[in-house]
């Protein structure tokens, strides 16, 4: 007869394509069964009236990223922002290694390993490339080779901004030594332009963040970096979609063949430029890049999702204090827009957030949430098979639902170290309860149950979703 270190009995589990009655029997750290009435286990998890389904990935989180060059720092720590993913129901997330101009990136990518051992549930890391010179390029293959699969890439910020010959050279070396690419996608000098007209007019208030990067400059940052892409038939995935014309971008080139791919955030399906434009310096709270839009907009995003334009829905959760000197207010409660750090947190309250908006309020069903939230993201970040869904062989990562518990959010809730959510007295119905990383239970009866220091590192191999397709659009094959 089976033995079982954990079994999770009486639930009903999700995942992307089915919804099933079992038990879920875990052995070593893994699913080695599913089926009815299982033998007893060492532990039992009653999952009776309680929905079963695959922990979250978050394919895009900033924890505890060194940001050089001024006050404003990461509030979160590895241990502070992955006990907070927990609590959410999260169970792998992909962080960003950092890069300055002028520097090497294997310090940093070392410097960032060091600081990840105090996760508490599994991480990758997706390395930042901010200065491309020929001396990072030859950087690149053993960092890749070690499992750091994914470059991201900035088309604005002037601190990590590429100019498409970068870009290019990024997209290229990625084909290369077999690395996805993730990219922000705005139009640098169309922003500074209208950045320098706002500020010689006197309007710096937060409200006017959204003026200074309109839906335009997105729809043609991405219009331009897919072009690229297919130049050098390289797949990629474009970051934090906020607009009606970026999703029809991506959905156009989707339809020609292209292995492009489209992620949003629960700010812009929850939030409106309205929110810039709160009392006093309340705005700074909304200030992310690129901006939040119209209502309009949010329709097209869950239509987007709808389709499997946008087939990942990441927090981009960016830990910045409202209050005190290293956060929003660190040149002030009447700073310009300019000054204020870009990002909204959001790691805890993603699944939550799109349980709620999404599945009970009938936008998507249990299969699309899941497919968001972990199957897709593991698909395209190399984490499949062994994260991203619930299977035999697979790792016991695992989040307990109650899909009836109404909770209103307030930020002394959550467990992030930011002060502050921007979704503060929303009521959201739907919230994981019990969630297992490994087979362990790291988030239990309202507290963590293990460790800094848990996680573990998820180096990444090849993997399918980042193989170029073989399509040149030219007669020549820059890569012969
Ligand atoms: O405003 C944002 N999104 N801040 C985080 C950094 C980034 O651009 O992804
Ligand atoms: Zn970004
Ligand atoms: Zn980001």
């Amino acid at each position: 007869m089976q033995s079982f270190d954990t079994v999770i009995r009486g639930g009903t589990v999700v995942t992307a394509t089915d919804t099933s009655r079992c038990d879920v029997g875990i052995r070593d750290g893994r699913i080695v069964a599913l089926g009815l009435d299982l033998p007893q286990g060492a532990r039992e998890i009653d999952a009776t009236n309680r929905l079963v389904m695959p922990g979250g990935v978050d394919s895009h989180c900033h924890i505890e990223q060194p940001k050089p060059g001024g006050p404003v720092k990461s509030a979160d720590t590895f241990e502070s922002g992955t006990t907070s993913a927990a609590f959410g129901g999260t169970t792998s997330v992909i962080c960003f290694a950092p890069h300055f101009k002028g520097t090497a990136l294997t310090p940093g990518v070392e410097d960032y390993h060091r600081r990840a051992r105090q996760a508490v549930i599994d991480y990758s890391f997706h390395l930042v490339i901010a200065d491309p010179t020929p001396d990072v390029l030859r950087e690149l293959p053993p960092l890749i080779k070690a499992g750091h699969r994914s470059l991201k890439l900035f088309m604005t910020y002037d601190a990590s901004r590429l100019n498409d010959r970068e870009v290019l050279d990024v997209l290229a070396l990625a084909r290369t030594e077999s690395a996805f690419v993730v990219v922000h996608a705005e139009n640098h000098d169309a922003i500074r332009w209208m950045t320098a007209r706002l500020e010689a007019a006197g309007h710096t208030a937060p409200r006017f963040h959204a003026v200074s990067k309109p839906a335009l400059v997105e729809r043609e940052a991405v219009h331009r970096v897919i072009a690229l892409a297919e130049l050098l038939d390289q797949p990629i995935q474009i970051f934090h979609v906020t607009c009606a014309e970026a999703v029809e971008e991506i959905r156009r080139a989707q339809a020609r063949g292209l292995k492009i791919f489209g992620e949003t955030c629960p700010q812009y399906l929850g939030l409106t430029a309205d929110a810039l434009d709160r009392p006093g310096f309340e705005g700074a709270k909304a200030i992310c890049s690129p901006a939040l839009r119209t209502t309009a907009d949010q329709e097209a995003l869950w239509q987007g999702i709808r389709d499997g334009v946008l087939g990942v829905v990441s927090s981009d959760h960016a830990p910045y204090r409202y209050a005190g000197p290293d956060g929003k207010q660190a040149y002030g409660m009447d700073a310009p827009f300019t000054k204020v750090a870009n990002g909204v947190p959001g790691l805890e309250t993603r699944l939550p957030f799109l349980f709620s908006e999404g599945v009970v309020k009938g936008r998507i069903d249990l299969q699309q949430f899941v497919a968001i939230t972990a199957t897709n993201p593991a698909k395209l970040f190399g984490l499949y098979p062994r994260k991203g869904s619930i299977a035999v062989g697979m790792d016991a990562d695992i989040a307990v639902w109650d899909p009836t518990l109404t909770r209103t959010l307030t930020a002394a809730d959550l467990h992030h170290a930011v002060d502050y959510t921007p979704y503060e007295g929303m009521e959201l119905t739907g919230w994981p309860v019990t969630t297992l990383v490994r087979g362990t239970v790291v988030v239990g009866e309202g507290k963590r149950q293990v460790e800094p220091g848990y996680g573990a590192f998820l180096p990444r191999e090849p993997y399918p979703a980042m193989q170029p397709r073989g399509v040149f659009p030219t007669e020549f094959n820059p890569f012969a």
